[in-house]
């Protein structure tokens, strides 16, 4: 059985619009998954139908990560067994630096592991794989001493996402990269760090529109999305021609709407 698997997932909006219409996948570690598709396929209702968001129902089927379901797991439970979601902390946490809000991050995981007991990283341990962890990704030293996401640009928010994965050590990783947004320093920085952190003990599940990604990350394996359903699955190649041909030959209409 494969670390993540999905298994006829539908998901709807509160008011019952179902957007999800059906997906099936398996992510194992040690391989990195594209889903792409077109705007308003329904990309980021998945996404958040695996991070637990209230706001999108599953309605039919199964999401399994280690062998057990995490439908009944609050967003806090899947982080702490490993699901690790990019577009989770978003917000500017006013008075809580980098370095603060990746130490509180992996004490609520090691808490979560020790059974619900404290058991706070000893400060001399999260200083050097801080420190490590921001050699290995070219974090500059200033930044960890900023407030989280507080006038952070585009690219020094991807950073921090980064960072924070390459602490928290996930098992997992899911990315829904919108392309507004992603400019091309950006867009380095992203593919740069999960290449980087890719390996034996990481899969990679790169959710976006944008084929430009993936010329980077260089995923083994791409779905595409076309209204909540996967309609095609491939390797590296369906990057390619969906970056030359659009989603044309999947009866999508070229984009009307821009964003995010
Ligand atoms: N909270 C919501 N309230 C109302 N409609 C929503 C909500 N979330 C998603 N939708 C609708 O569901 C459909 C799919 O949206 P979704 O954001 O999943 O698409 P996407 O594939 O991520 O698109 P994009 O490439 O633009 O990010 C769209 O028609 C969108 O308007
Ligand atoms: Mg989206």
């Amino acid at each position: 059985m494969a670390l993540l698997e999905i298994t006829n997932l539908h998901v709807s909006l509160e008011d019952g619009t179902e957007i999800v219409k059906g997906v099936d996948l398996a992510v194992d570690t040690n391989a990195k998954h594209a889903i792409m598709g077109a705007n308003g396929s329904g990309k980021s209702t998945f996404a958040y139908a695996l991070m637990g968001h209230p706001a999108y129902q599953v309605t039919e089927g199964d999401i399994r990560f280690d062998g057990e379901s995490i439908l009944e797991m609050g967003a806090d439970e899947r982080a702490q067994r490993g699901l690790f979601l990019a577009f989770q902390y978003p917000h500017a946490i006013p008075g809580v630096t980098v370095t603060s809000f990746l130490r509180s991050a992996i004490n609520a995981k090691r808490k979560a592991a020790n059974g619900g007991e404290e058991d706070p990283i000893p400060v001399k341990e999260f200083r050097t794989s801080l420190l490590a962890a921001m050699e290995r990704l070219r974090v500059p030293r200033e930044l960890a001493q900023r407030y989280l996401n507080d006038g952070f640009s585009g690219g020094e928010k991807k950073r921090v996402e980064i960072l924070q994965m390459a602490i928290l050590r996930p098992e997992l990783a899911i990315m829904d990269e919108t392309d507004s947004g992603l400019d091309i320093d950006a867009l380095r920085i992203v593919s740069d760090g999960v290449n980087r952190l890719a390996g034996p003990e990481l899969g990679v599940l790169v959710i976006t529109h944008y084929s430009r990604l993936l010329r980077y990350i260089k995923p083994n394996v791409v779905h595409v999305l076309v209204d909540g359903r996967i309609v095609r699955t491939g390797g590296a190649e369906v990057a390619d021609e969906l970056e030359r041909d659009g989603y044309a030959p999947y009866g999508v209409e070229e984009e009307a709407i821009v964003g995010g």
